[in-house]
């Protein structure tokens, strides 16, 4: 620990989508709907599902590999892995197993956190304050999520949503003094649970009462979703911005969560920031929860959409309700 807070780098990021590809006109076989249903409404036309055995584990070691090259640390150098999924295959920690996929030796800490869609956020500000105060040096963060085996594919307002994916950042301390997190902020409201859920029930002891298990698959109300959303995050990023003393000229790039184009535009539009500023790739992927963001910012700068010695707003919301925002510098070299 030490008295001074320690700045944060960011050192590199990575992703991984699975192959198989599932277009919104290979969805009309399942139910009744349309490519113009979908694409209109969600700025949606296509999604990467994973298939036989793949998983969010397999996913999440990919982008974490990624991310640890461009960062230029060896996996026995990570100090801590923080795992952030709203589909874990294994709920004893996904942060374990990208532990042990990883082939580290050390013996570190591996945990996860649930905040759905906002995972990344979440993840990034916890390891903010754990660098800032010393405690760790070099952090794994993995957003990684496999929505498509939690999806009840009957339902077509809620199934058309999602793909799979992960997406993973490294940070590090900061040895020039310059923090690469402008500002960062998480909320919560408990009170809106009931938008978005995915329930996992178990079974009581036979001894107490039979029961029985009932699938755990993502539920959600979409138009309220959509409107909770709609209502809120607009203004929360323009404050973040605000109380960050910055206008939305001073950011060079938006990377949204990839939930719906609409909300997307909305921020947009409040911010009045031009198209060319904007990061998108829900047309490919679909939403791919806390994997949205990091896969929109290394494919972006993959593709060469984001350019580096930039800056970027990053802003989310997901289940629960959670939301969150950050401003981040990108430097050369983390892609
Ligand atoms: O991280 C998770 C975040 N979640 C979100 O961001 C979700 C935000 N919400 C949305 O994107 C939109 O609410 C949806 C795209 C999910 C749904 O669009 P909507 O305009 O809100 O549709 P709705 O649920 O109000 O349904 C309108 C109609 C209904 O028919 P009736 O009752 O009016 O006859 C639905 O049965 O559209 C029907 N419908 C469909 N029709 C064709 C619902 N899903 C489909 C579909 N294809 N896939």
């Amino acid at each position: 620990m030490t008295d001074k807070l320690i700045p944060l780098r960011i050192a590199g990021v990575g992703y991984c989508v699975p192959d198989t590809v599932i277009t919104n006109e290979d969805l009309t076989k399942l139910y009744e709907t349309s490519d113009e249903w979908i694409y209109t409404r969600t700025g949606i036309k296509e999604r990467r599902l994973v298939s036989g055995n793949q998983n969010a584990i397999d996913l999440g070691y990919e982008a974490a590999k990624n991310a640890i090259e461009k960062s230029g640390f060896a996996p026995d150098e990570i100090d801590m892995i923080i795992a952030a999924s709203t589909a874990p295959i294994e709920l004893y920690s996904m942060g374990c197993q990208i532990h042990k996929r990883l082939g580290i030796t050390r013996q570190i800490p591996a945990f996860d956190i649930s905040a759905a869609c906002t995972g990344l956020i979440y993840g990034l500000s916890l390891a903010k304050g754990l660098i800032a105060s010393g405690m760790y040096k070099n952090i794994l963060i993995v957003a990684t999520d496999n929505n498509s085996k939690l999806l009840d594919w009957t339902d077509r307002g809620t199934s058309i949503l999602f793909g799979d994916g992960a997406g993973a950042m490294v940070v590090t301390q900061a040895e020039d003094g310059i923090d690469d997190i402008i500002s960062i902020d998480i909320k919560s409201d408990g009170n809106y649970d009931h938008l978005i859920s995915l329930p996992f029930d178990g079974k009581n002891c036979p001894l107490v009462e039979p029961s029985e298990v009932k699938p755990s698959i993502i539920k959600m109300n979409g138009r309220g979703v959509y409107s909770f959303v709609a209502k809120i995050l607009p203004k929360y990023v323009e404050e973040l911005l605000h109380n960050a003393g910055l206008k939305s000229e001073d950011v060079d790039y938006m990377i949204p969560h990839q939930a719906n184009i609409r909300i997307i535009q909305a921020v947009q539009d409040r911010l009045g920031l031009p198209e060319e500023k904007v990061v998108t790739n829900i047309k490919y992927y679909g939403n791919t929860s806390a994997a949205s963001i990091p896969i929109a910012l290394a494919e972006g700068v993959e593709t060469g959409k984001v350019k580096l010695n930039s800056t970027a707003l990053l802003c989310g919301f997901g289940a629960g309700m959670t939301w969150g925002g950050a401003i981040v510098r990108l430097r050369e070299g983390i892609c």
